[in-house]
């Protein structure tokens, strides 16, 4: 594997420990804007821990980070764009779905993921150009038609205005599809897409750290990416995310 992603997985393993181990008496939650959007001490101190050790792995790209350091990305440059943990409701609920997520994007584009679910100890990576991983493993999306297949979506709860066109989006997908599932985490749910373990996932909104990884292993993985219409992802403000194994 690639030096520099096999020091960014090390890393984020040994932020997954803190997240694993987090003192649940401890947790410090706050509210953030929109609707049920929390930050917990754990996020924060995973953020720092992730901004320190990149900047030792890469001293010269660029942090942006879910918690207080968003701002600032260009289509020029290399930036490593940062979920510290992607599924805070889940781990504030104890839910068991939650994990890291660190895309590094080089002009515009994504160029290195990883992705880790601390509590199944599955590492998800990619590099541009050299495929999909989970745990040392090669991973490939399904080859299963949508009638045949499970579809995964996100309710954008952060946006309310947006939670009935979600309902009816995920309702026509329904009819087409097995069933539906909703994990509560985008990176992960991008995840089972370039693992096969689902056929389509959609989310009306996202920002960029929920897709900023998730999305470059989908397409390794063989998968496609976009926004609803089709349209290429951005990763300079929030957009809506359509990940499939075939158009
Ligand atoms: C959220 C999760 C959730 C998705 C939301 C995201 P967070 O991220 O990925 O599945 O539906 O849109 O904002 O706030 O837990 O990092
Ligand atoms: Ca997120
Ligand atoms: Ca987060």
């Amino acid at each position: 594997m690639d030096n520099e992603l096999n020091q960014i997985c090390e890393l984020v393993r040994k932020c997954g420990e803190l997240i694993k181990n987090a003192n649940r008496d401890e947790l410090q939650i706050d509210s953030k804007a929109g609707h049920a959007n929390f930050v917990t001490e754990y996020d924060k101190r995973v953020q720092d821990m992730l901004k320190a050790g990149l900047k030792e792995i890469a001293a010269d790209v660029k942090f942006i980070g879910e918690e207080g350091e968003a701002q600032g990305f260009s289509d020029k440059g290399r930036f490593f764009i940062v979920d510290p943990i992607d599924g805070t409701t889940n781990f504030i609920k104890d839910y068991h779905m939650s994990c890291i997520s660190v895309g590094l994007i080089e002009d515009g584009k994504g160029s290195k993921a990883v992705v880790y679910n601390p509590y199944l100890d599955e590492m998800f990576y990619a590099a541009k150009g050299l495929g999909a991983y989970c745990n040392g493993k090669r991973i490939h999306v399904s080859n299963q038609p949508l009638e045949n297949g499970i579809v995964l979506f996100g309710t954008s709860p952060y946006n309310a205005e947006l939670s009935e066109k979600s309902f009816e989006t995920a309702y026509a997908y329904f009819k087409k599809a097995l069933d539906i599932r909703r994990s509560g985490s985008a990176a992960l749910d991008l995840c089972s897409i370039a693992a096969g373990r689902a056929e389509l996932y959609f989310e009306l909104i996202l920002s960029p750290w929920d897709y900023a990884a998730g999305a470059l292993i989908v397409e390794e993985a063989g998968g496609i990416v976009s926004d609803m219409d089709g349209n290429p992802i951005v990763y300079d403000r929030p957009c809506p995310v359509l990940a499939r194994n075939m158009d």
